[in-house]
């Protein structure tokens, strides 16, 4: 999400009065690549995008271009790993120069991997660190830099304990946008699937916090499924962030401009989408990317319909073979029936 409202109706033309904000899709490991996030833009133009974590230890040291990203991608959010205030200000000012639309610190990943690099969830322990390395990436950017974050960890899970530590990073750092997971990690004994599931969602809390922080942006994040449950929480928050459902079921993503921006454009069909990735796939494809890494995105576009098992068979099959191209595709969106008005 942004806390610069105007910034982000400039760079995505948002409908009405709405910010990107108000939608986005969260960051997720392996699932919100370079490639998802063009399917996703596909769409909804409006729907705020985030980036997988990326560590500063991989932007620094890493071999590669950990900060690539397509053009279409915009509104685009980079989401950090780190706890290093001089990485996390070094990492955030290369975002700013590759265009990114805002930064996001990652204060609620639970893993173990995280938690030994002190980063993820455990920094909710720390919120004078975090406030620094918030102010540091201030500093050096003119983008927004948001949190995200849960709303406790381990035993430290009280409400007093959650607006101590907003109160501390919002004060201390001037960051003014959060978005909070509704639910407390397990630092030990839980996986961080786990972490996704077990440990109760708690709206309500988040909801008081706004009220105690009405001058804060919020976004709410956890088990949102539903544009019912949206408009829900949206009468009590800012901007609702979507995960597994937004990729498990990625055509929920083409109802976000209408029924969140205000959009009367049409809607896009399934398979007027598929064939709109073509000329993608064909670029990538041509530049050394296998068929596979991207279509493992677009797997659950006919969720629901009759011929969706076969469409995903056939890509799971085929799409990993050498030389594998958007005839692959073009065979899968056979299996879904031609009477089908999708
Ligand atoms: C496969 C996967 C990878 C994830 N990776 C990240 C990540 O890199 N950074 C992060 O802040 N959260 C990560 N998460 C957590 C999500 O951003 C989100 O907070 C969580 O899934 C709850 O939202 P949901 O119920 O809408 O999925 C990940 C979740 C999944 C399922």
């Amino acid at each position: 999400m942004t806390l610069n409202v105007d910034k982000h109706q400039e760079i995505s033309g948002v409908a009405g009065d709405y910010p990107s904000c108000r939608f986005s899709v969260a960051p997720m490991l392996d699932w919100t690549d370079r490639h998802c996030r063009y399917f996703h833009r596909l769409m909804s133009e409006h729907a705020l995008l985030y980036t997988e974590m990326v560590t500063t230890g991989a932007i620094i040291h890493g071999k590669g271009d950990f900060l690539a990203y397509n053009e279409e991608e915009h509104p685009l959010a980079l989401q950090l790993g780190g706890s290093n205030p001089a990485d996390l200000a070094r990492c955030a000012q290369l975002a700013q120069e590759r265009g990114y639309d805002e930064i996001n610190l990652n204060v609620g990943c639970p893993s173990d991997r995280v938690q030994n690099g002190m980063f993820g969830a455990c920094l909710m322990g720390e919120a004078d660190l975090v406030a620094q390395c918030v102010s540091a990436m201030r500093e050096v950017v003119d983008i927004p830099v948001t949190v995200k974050t849960r709303i406790g960890i381990d035993e430290q899970d009280s409400y007093e304990f959650l607006t101590q530590f907003i109160s501390t990073v919002s004060e201390k750092s001037g960051c003014d946008d959060f978005t909070i997971h509704a639910r407390k990690a397990w630092l030990k004994g839980l996986s961080p699937k786990e972490n996704r599931e077990i440990p109760p969602l708690d709206y309500p809390r988040v909801y008081q916090l706004k009220r105690d922080f009405p001058h804060l942006k919020m976004a709410i994040n956890g088990g949102i499924k539903t544009f019912e449950e949206m408009d829900e929480h949206l009468k009590h928050l800012d901007g609702v962030m979507v995960g597994r459902e937004a990729y498990q079921n990625p055509y929920m993503m083409a109802q976000v401009d209408q029924r969140l921006f205000g959009s009367t454009k049409p809607i896009i069909k399934q398979r007027e989408l598929v064939e709109a990735m073509f000329p993608y796939i064909e670029r990538q494809l041509a530049n050394g990317s296998y068929l596979g890494h991207i279509s493992r995105h677009m797997l659950g576009l006919f969720q629901g319909l009759p011929g969706a098992r076969q469409w995903r068979r056939h890509i799971s099959e085929n799409a990993h073979k050498p030389g594998a191209g958007i005839e692959v595709l073009q065979q899968a969106v056979a299996k879904i029936p031609a009477e089908l008005d999708v």
